[in-house]
């Protein structure tokens, strides 16, 4: 199991969620910077779970730096896409969660809270989509 690669998931959904909140002046403006700040404090709350979950399992988790940039005009449908990636990412590590260690279960619960809000998210964001 990679609980680092899901840190660097949730930063992932970070960046873009705070780039969203900085960049995106278009339909909705008020909605979606709200949203994509709720989304942004989320994914750093929930990278810091996984973090300490980490140092319980006695790994060393690290920051791995975010390359993300806004393009004018891209609208919030990138931070769609981020989301629904790296839920998907972070399903295929609960996949290689190692069953032989007693303390599995709980990190797969926490994982499933993690996923469980950013699909609410994501269904969220989906709804200030253009029909
Ligand atoms: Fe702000």
């Amino acid at each position: 199991m990679k609980l680092q690669s899901i840190v660097n998931s949730l930063y992932s959904v970070y960046a873009e969620a705070k780039v969203i909140h900085w960049n995106y002046t278009s339909e909705n403006f008020a909605a979606i910077h709200a949203l994509s700040k709720d989304i942004y404090e989320f994914a750093e709350g929930a990278a810091d779970t996984v973090a300490e979950r980490m140092r319980f399992l006695e790994l060393e988790p690290q920051i791995l730096l975010v390359d993300t940039e806004y393009q004018k005009d891209q609208g919030f449908e990138p931070l769609i896409m981020v989301i629904e990636e790296k839920v998907a990412d972070i399903y295929n590590e609960m996949n290689k969660l190692d069953t032989k260690k007693g303390v599995n279960k709980t990190t797969e619960n926490m994982l499933l809270t993690i996923t469980e809000q950013l699909e609410k998210f994501h269904w969220l964001l989906k709804s200030h989509l253009p029909e």
